[in-house]
This record gives structure tokens, C-alpha cells and sequence, in this order.
């Protein structure tokens, strides 16, 4: 049976926990220079709706390192931008590729494409999740605190995909998240329910909030993202305003635990929704954690293309 990445959700806990450890021993064979190729030969079909600058490279590269190689595809340039159907679409591209990738807006277009790919389909972003983003994340906050048990993850900001995937990785892991936006700014209430229902199985604290004093308080990551999402720059001018004085910068980053880290998913826009003392200074991990999507990524796709990952990679 196949399995997909359309959200977080599609992964048990122990697949999460894999592809961390797994991303972690990637990482260290590429830095001692070894390799393993356990996706030579194939091919990994990209589409890309929106912009990217990491999630493309990232994928691609990450796929040479495995032995196998990425055909990118601008949305704009293949027949579904003509009318061709994503039903169709899907049963051709199984044809030829061992997994589909897409960036798109709306996250029906991924699960359409999923239901209907005899393939993996992994979702790169869309208006509702970033699956691969948080998964790097987690990975990220592993390397640095060891475990994701007692980290409290404080995100500041819009309650766009990102937020929805936090949801989503706090509901399954049980860690500790504050999620604070500005009223109206918040994430799904669909997601907010089920992460709260998850969270009494894992023993997540998750608390939602207007106050990002509060959400930042003691918290080991101070986690934010744009205000303005793709897809969003007819909003560009309110949003701007409505978020004036959520910006996360070192007043803010004071009142986190002495030794908190602070995350952003990228590309960020300094002076908004975070400081460029903040971004650049000694507390940013986000150059790791940009480094972290491509590790991450490469046990993503082991995981879904090989049957026997976890054999492989035990
Ligand atoms: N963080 C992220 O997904 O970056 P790109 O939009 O550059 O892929
Ligand atoms: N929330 C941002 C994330 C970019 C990686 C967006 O959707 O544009």
C-alpha cells in the first residue's frame, strides 16, 4: 500500500521519530563523506505552483544524494495549467515517476492528487500545511535539546500553514506549544480542534493566545514566519498593519528560557515580522535549520518510496 505526506497526520509518531533519527544519520554520513544510494535509479516528479527557493533545492539535491534525481515542473508549463485533469495528471505521472511532489494553494489539489497516484505524494506547502518544513524543524530542535519531551515551542505570528503544522506536531509528539496571533489571525479550527484532541492521548500542552509576552514566556524556541503568506499580497497593506507590534525582536527573545533558540521557516522579511538583530544574531538557528529540510527530505523520501525503510534504516 502507498503512503503519502499530505499533511503531518499521514505519519504515526514512530514514523516521525524515524525520520528524525534518520535524517540525523543522513546528515552525519554526508558530512564524514559516505554515502548510501537507496533511491538509485528514481525519479522524483516536482510541481511547483508557488515559488521556492529551499523546499526545490533541498528536494533536489536530495534526491541526487540518494542515486536517484528530481524532474522540476512549473505549474504554468504542464497541461494542468491547460485544463488538463488532476485525475489524469496523476495517473500519467505514475507512470513514469517512484513519487510526485507539489507545492500548491489549495490542499484539495494534494489530496485529489493523492487519492488518484498509484505513487507517494508528498505535499511541498500549500495554503494549509507545510508537512516538510515542521518535520526539519523537529529534527532541528532534536539536534539541539536531544529529545522533543519538555521543550516548549512558543510560535509568534500568523496562524497560517506553518502554524497549522505546529498544531499538528505538538497534537502528535506532546510537546508544548503557545500559539499567539493577532484576533482574527488564527490558525484553522479544525486543526486547532484535533491537535487539542491529540494532545490528551500525547500529553501535549497546546494553549492559544493574543499575548506574545505571554506565549514566549520560558519557552526554549521562538518560532515565527511571514504575515504575509504566498498567495496573500492583495492583503499585503492590512496585514502590515494589523500586525505592527508583533515583531519577534531581542525585547521580545528576552523573556524566553535563558538558552531558547529562535526558528524561522524563510525566506524572512527583517523589520517585520522579525528584527534583523534577532534573525542575525547568536540565538538564530535558521541557517541549520534550513540546511535541516534537505536531511530531513531524504528520509521523507526513503520512508515513502522504499517498503523497507526501516529495515534499511533501522
Ligand atoms: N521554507 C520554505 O519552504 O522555503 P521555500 O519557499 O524557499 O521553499
Ligand atoms: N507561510 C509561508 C511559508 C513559506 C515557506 C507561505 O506560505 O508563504
Amino acid at each position: 500500500m502507498k503512503r503519502d505526506l499530505r499533511r503531518l497526520l499521514d505519519l504515526a509518531r514512530e514514523d516521525i521519530e524515524w525520520v528524525i533519527r534518520t535524517a540525523s544519520r543522513l546528515k552525519a554520513e554526508r558530512k564524514s563523506g559516505r554515502s548510501s544510494k537507496p533511491l538509485e535509479g528514481m525519479s522524483l516528479g516536482m510541481i511547483f505552483q508557488k515559488p521556492s527557493t529551499r523546499t526545490r533545492v533541498s528536494f533536489e539535491v536530495g534526491m541526487v544524494q540518494l542515486g536517484g534525481h528530481a524532474v522540476v515542473l512549473s505549474g504554468d508549463q504542464i497541461q494542468m495549467s491547460r485544463g488538463e485533469t488532476v485525475a489524469d495528471s496523476a495517473r500519467i505521472f505514475s507512470r513514469y515517476l517512484n513519487a510526485l511532489a507539489i507545492r500548491t494553494f489549495a490542499q484539495e489539489q494534494v489530496d485529489e492528487l493523492a487519492a488518484m497516484a498509484d505513487i507517494p505524494v508528498i505535499n511541498m506547502l500549500t495554503d494549509k500545511y507545510h508537512p516538510c518544513q515542521v518535520l526539519a524543524d523537529l529534527f532541528t530542535i532534536y539536534e539541539k535539546w536531544g529529545s522533543l519531551e519538555g521543550v516548549k515551542v512558543a510560535y509568534v505570528g500568523d496562524g497560517n500553514n506553518m502554524a497549522n503544522s505546529w498544531l499538528n506536531a505538538a497534537g502528535m509528539m506532546g510537546f508544548d506549544l503557545c500559539l499567539a496571533t493577532p484576533k482574527g489571525y488564527e490558525p484553522d479550527q479544525d486543526t486547532i480542534d484535533s491537535a487539542l484532541k491529540m494532545a490528551m492521548d500525547s500529553g501535549a500542552t497546546i494553549e492559544l493566545m493574543n499575548d506574545p509576552k505571554k506565549a514566549v514566556a520560558a519557552a526554549n524556541v521562538v518560532y515565527t514566519d511571514t504575515w504575509v503568506s504566498m498567495g496573500q499580497d492583495q492583503e499585503a497593506k492590512k496585514r502590515l498593519e494589523d500586525f505592527n507590534g508583533w515583531q519577534v525582536d531581542q525585547a521580545l527573545v528576552s523573556l524566553a528560557a535563558d538558552d531558547a533558540v529562535v526558528m524561522h521557516c524563510l525566506p524572512a522579511h527583517r523589520g517585520e515580522e522579525i528584527s534583523a538583530e534577532v534573525l542575525d544574531g547568536e540565538r538564530s538557528v535558521v541557517w541549520e535549520q534550513a540546511e535541516n529540510r534537505l536531511h530531513a527530505q531524504k528520509a521523507i523520501l526513503i520512508l515513502l518510496i522504499r517498503e523497507d525503510a526501516k529495515t534499511l534504516f533501522q
